[in-house]
């Protein structure tokens, strides 16, 4: 069996949907439940013994020394974090808890487990650290591409908290050879996204008629990845990766912030057009800035295809229209989130001793 953290959050619940559609391994999931946990994306698991959930925080070296003792998972595989950079700027506090010391706990606790394993399966454990492209910093226009050389340059309390955690999993393997992986990838994009990330916030937005905000001129450049190629990544770096290295996982996708937001409004034209015939353009509103705003960021995704030939399935374009028909087509999850009742789902749908 494998250990995830983080597994009620967007990429995490996707990757625990996608395993399981695809092999019988079980998977013991740890999740705090912050705001960004939602049991929800996992409703389809209910009932499914191949599926451990267990609510606690991974710096509670005392529960994931038990998981681990009771489990024996093969794997780790650790997407938990504070990710959303808005927050850190306005509190980072949770941010160097989470991604910082709770990354150190989780690796000494790891640590311990596999050093006691017999030999054969201390040769076969796997520690797959989940990271973002954001570690880099920045990029001029005409720049090359982040390659997995780039020195780390980062800008936000958000990218600095997870530039520090991706350091000490490298430690880790330098110092007491712990068998890791790591990933740095692009922004996702895909069903069960939070709506305070850009495109979904951008779909509910505009279907509640609401303001579409785009920090100064738009022309900010991100490289987007469907999440389900997110999560076909990290299955193969598991499957095959080299230990200690990392791999820069991108969809070749580049684009400024603007474009996006005209890609999702003229979707929403097409898809669910409004009553009086106008386009959901005219909800774009250009805002303040963001603070220390990264103007581009984009990865070189050929040492992962080279070496482990995994290459994104989707285009922008298949990935985009997927995305908008799934906020459209599940219009409680998006009331749920945003009124706040997906954080009652385990009393509702368990009862309230749950
Ligand atoms: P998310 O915010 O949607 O989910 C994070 C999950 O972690 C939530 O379920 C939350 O409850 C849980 N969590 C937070 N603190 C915890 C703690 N102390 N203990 C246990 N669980 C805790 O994040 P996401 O977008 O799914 O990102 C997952 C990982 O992928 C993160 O490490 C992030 O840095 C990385 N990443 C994200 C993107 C992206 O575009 N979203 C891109 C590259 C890398
Ligand atoms: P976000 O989804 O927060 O991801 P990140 O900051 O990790 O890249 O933002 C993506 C881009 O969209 C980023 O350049 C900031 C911009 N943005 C807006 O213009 N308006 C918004 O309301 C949000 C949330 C983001």
């Amino acid at each position: 069996m494998i250990l995830v953290t983080g597994g009620a959050g967007f990429i995490g619940s996707n990757f625990v949907l996608d395993w399981l559609a695809q092999c019988d391994e079980p998977v013991v999931n740890l999740d705090k439940l912050t705001y960004a946990g939602n049991l929800e994306n996992l409703a389809s698991l209910q009932g499914d013994a191949r599926h451990l959930f267990v609510q606690g925080d991974l710096g509670d070296r005392a529960l994931v020394d038990r998981l681990l003792a009771e489990n024996r998972p093969r794997a780790v595989l650790h997407f938990a974090a504070e990710s959303h950079v808005d927050r850190s700027i306005h509190g980072p506090e949770d941010f160097i808890q989470t991604n910082i010391v709770g990354t150190f706990r989780l690796l000494e606790a790891v640590r311990a487990h596999w050093s006691a394993l017999p030999a054969d399966e201390k040769a076969a454990f796997r520690f797959l650290h989940v990271s973002t492209d954001e570690v880099y910093g920045t990029l001029s226009q005409e720049a090359p591409a982040f390659a997995e050389t780039h020195p780390y340059e980062p800008n936000s309390p958000y990218s600095a908290s997870k530039a520090a955690s991706d350091h000490l999993v490298r430690a880790w393997h330098h110092t007491y050879g712990l068998p890791v992986l790591t990933t740095n990838c692009s922004n996702n994009y895909g069903p069960y996204h939070f709506p305070e990330k850009l495109i979904p916030l951008m779909i509910v937005n505009a279907l509640a008629g609401k303001p579409l905000p785009v920090y100064g001129d738009g022309l900010q450049v991100r490289d987007w990845l469907y999440v389900q190629d997110h999560c076909s990544a990290i299955r193969r770096v598991l499957e095959a990766g080299r230990l200690g290295e990392t791999y820069n996982v991108g969809g070749w996708n580049e684009k400024p912030n603007i474009e996006i937001v005209h890609t999702v409004c003229a979707l929403l034209d097409e898809l669910r057009p409004k009553a009086d015939g106008s386009s959901y353009k005219a909800q774009i509103t250009h805002v303040q800035d963001r603070p220390g705003h990264d103007r581009r960021y984009a990865i070189d995704a050929r040492k992962i295809e080279r070496e482990l030939g995994w290459k994104p399935a989707e285009t922008f374009d298949t990935g985009i229209r997927k995305t908008v028909q799934w906020y459209l087509a599940h219009p409680e999850w998006v009331q749920h989130v945003q009124s706040g009742s997906y954080r009652d789902w385990v009393s509702r749908q368990y009862g309230a001793d749950a």
